[in-house]
């Protein structure tokens, strides 16, 4: 019997953690344990041995008891200790001093290409990130089953509306709104369903500028992008233009500008071509003026639509657009 007891209180000794000594209590102090083990054949002894079989039942739950106990409240103390390590505080570290936010680099890169602007005449203008299919497609020459619809696709809404794939619907809703002459930018996010690499994303911004007057030309629009580029980055890149198609613009191009990041060796942001295309511009389709009540025997104009997060991404050198969006301030901490 004491055998039974003996091994019993190893066991209890033996556990290791606080769910060990659980089990071992239910299986040793249980119902099933040990002692009921020894109460069991009660009824068949003497009295005499009962009443010793009692006491020695008696002396060895005391026993068992007191072993478990033991153990018990030495795991609670072990776990109270490592809390309090853990929690551990130092009041006489000096707390961290203010951390001032900073503008996002694609605010800053705007507001200073609207501050530019103004200097030059040009209203800035905002319009919805919900447009209708008019205003983003249709008023720009793009009807329901022209291709070019297939080179924005986007976000469709209910009842017609659509996240604006460019801010060239702004376009529309300046000459609607002001009328000729016009000189004005439209700073602003756009949408477009792509699948994310490190160049395209579903979300990004462009600023868009449209200038209509008498006697607007192509000389008109270069002296502009020039004045534009040589702002923005503040010394001398090469650009080249080519002939680039866009329904609202006749003729239209590509302003592209040597790639920044690698010198035009080729890397992912250019695609391994040198040259990114950073401002596509054009002569404002006579039928786009017309649509929106301008007479275009009268005015004609330029537009162009600057990629602002691809601007931001040659100035800084970014390799990746997702950064952009990442929120993560160990790389927004650096502009
Ligand atoms: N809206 C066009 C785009 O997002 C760019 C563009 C704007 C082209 C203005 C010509 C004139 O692709």
């Amino acid at each position: 019997m004491q055998d039974l007891i003996d091994s019993a209180l190893a066991r209890i000794e033996a556990a290791s953690t606080a769910e060990e000594l659980e089990t071992v209590r239910v299986e040793v102090l249980g119902r099933k344990g040990v002692l009921t083990q020894l109460s069991k054949d009660m009824g068949k002894l003497s009295p005499d041995e009962r009443a010793s079989r009692g006491k020695f039942i008696n002396g060895a739950k005391q026993a068992l008891e007191g072993a478990y106990e033991g153990r018990k409240s030495s795991f609670e103390r072990a776990a109270l200790a490592k809390r309090l390590d853990a929690e551990w505080v130092d009041l006489t570290v000096p707390a961290p001093g203010p951390r001032p936010g900073s503008l996002h680099p694609v605010t800053q890169i705007q507001w200073e290409i609207e501050d530019l602007f103004r200097t030059l005449g040009f209203t800035v203008l905002d319009g919805p990130e919900v447009e209708t299919e008019y205003h983003n497609f249709d008023a720009l020459n793009i009807p329901a089953d022209h291709p070019a619809r297939d080179m924005q696709d986007t976000f469709w809404l209910e009842g017609g509306h659509l996240l604006r794939t460019h801010t060239s619907p702004v376009q529309v809703r300046g000459m609607e709104k002001l009328g000729p002459p016009l000189r004005m930018i439209a700073p602003g996010r756009v949408f477009r369903n792509e699948s994310v690499d490190a160049s395209h994303e579903h979300t990004f911004y462009q600023l868009e500028g449209m200038m209509i007057d008498r006697n607007v030309s192509v000389g008109n629009l270069i002296y502009f992008m020039k004045t534009l580029l040589t702002a923005i980055f503040k010394r001398d890149v090469t650009v080249r233009l080519r002939p680039g198609f866009f329904p609202f613009v006749e003729p239209g191009f590509e302003l592209d500008i040597r790639c920044l990041i690698c010198g035009g060796d080729g890397c992912p942001v250019c695609k391994h071509s040198g040259w990114v295309e950073l401002l596509p511009c054009g002569l404002v389709n006579p039928h786009v003026l017309r649509k929106s009540g301008i007479d275009p025997t009268e005015w004609n104009g330029f537009a162009f639509g600057l990629g602002l997060t691809r601007l931001v991404m040659m100035r800084y050198a970014i390799d990746d657009i997702r950064w952009l969006q990442s929120g993560d301030l160990r790389f927004l901490r650096q502009f």
